[in-house]
């Protein structure tokens, strides 16, 4: 077994009572104003993005251009499904908060085809599922944990079929990821093209994006190199950095959080860029999956990375674990 290593450190972690995981600043995973009714909304605004993404989808393709597009019959109907299933999880929240609920918003997905909106499709429940795993904590009343709970596993459910589909391993490691509300925030901004008049904004804000340059699909952990464009010269004339800050690349996958250091690249493009994604050091996995990244101020040794010192973010790679490991 590849990870055997894993156990025995997990366990002898919790038998030190040490933190498994320390990536974040106790703010980011405090309960955000408002509590339960803000957790609540930003869960709707989720389902109503995916709602609205799947209600297009179906209009858009049809069965035959997802069968000419490789995802055959029932890939179409199971689209159904999942439909139903946000249709459902939006009528629900809705109905939980009542007046408190915020409406649908507008929104722009970049998707062209068949294939393109499966893969967004993809990206969509991975988001799903670090929003729903970030807010669990968060959520005061155990009642509401439970009906929360039990949307996460239906979106990853829904993850795990859209990932087979696409040929990619339905369940890339041991643990799923947890986002914090500014990390979903900013990644469902990016589709968002304006909130319903009249209702109250939600307590969170995006970060300046990230613009990983497209290289390969996908990346392989301990070897891929990334750049992100136009990174150094985004932070510098934003203020958020001077020219000696050393700034980190910080991937999170699963429980794990990894530093990288990046570096400019030749010439005067103003990218930052790394030489491969880490492979994990002891004690930990390779990043393996829907890998989340953002660029940092922090180091991980001395600061972890927070909303505070995140300077932009978030991006997605799908990252394949080193060496070949069967997906299927
Ligand atoms: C559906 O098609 C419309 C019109 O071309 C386009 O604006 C929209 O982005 C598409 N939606 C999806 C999810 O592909
Ligand atoms: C953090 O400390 C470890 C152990 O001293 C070191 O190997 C690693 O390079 C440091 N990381 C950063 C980002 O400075």
């Amino acid at each position: 077994m590849r990870y055997s290593t894993f156990l025995p450190v997990l366990a002898a972690s919790l038998a030190a009572a040490a933190p498994i995981e320390e990536r974040a600043t106790v703010e980011d995973y405090n309960p955000p104003p408002g509590g339960d009714v803000t957790i609540l909304n930003y869960a709707l605004t989720l389902e109503y993005l995916e709602r609205k993404f799947y209600m297009e989808g179906l209009a858009n393709y049809t069965q035959a251009d997802f069968i000419a597009a490789g995802f055959p019959d029932p890939f179409y109907d199971n689209l159904k499904e999942i439909y139903f299933d946000e249709e459902t999880h939006v009528s629900f929240l809705a109905g939980a908060l009542g007046a408190a609920a915020v409406h649908e918003a507008t929104y722009s997905f970049p998707s062209t085809d068949a294939a393109s909106f499966v893969a967004l499709s993809s990206v969509l429940e991975g988001v799903g599922v670090s929003a729903y795993l970030g807010a669990a904590a968060e959520i005061v009343d155990k009642s509401y944990l439970t009906v929360a709970g039990s949307i996460l596993t239906v979106e990853s459910r829904h993850s795990s079929y859209i990932r087979a589909a696409l040929k990619e391993s339905p369940f890339p490691k041991p643990f799923d990821t947890p986002l914090d509300f500014n990390q979903v925030f900013s990644l469902a901004a990016e589709f968002i093209t304006g909130f319903a008049p009249g209702d109250p904004a939600l307590p969170f804000m995006a970060f300046p994006p990230l613009t990983i340059q497209a290289s390969q699909y996908p990346y392989t952990a301990g070897s891929s190199p990334v750049t992100f464009t136009h990174a150094y010269k985004n932070a510098m004339s934003a203020g958020l950095i001077t020219s000696s800050t050393p700034v980190y690349a910080v991937f999170f996958s699963g429980l794990d959080t990894y530093y990288v250091l990046t570096r400019m690249t030749a010439g005067n493009s103003g990218d930052l860029k790394i030489d491969m994604i880490p492979a994990g050091m002891a004690g930990m996995l390779p990043p393996t999956g829907q890998v989340y990244v953002v660029l940092s101020t922090a180091d991980g040794n001395s600061t972890k990375v927070s909303d505070e010192n995140t300077i932009s973010g978030v991006g997605i790679l799908e990252v394949s674990p080193p060496g070949d490991r069967n997906i299927f």
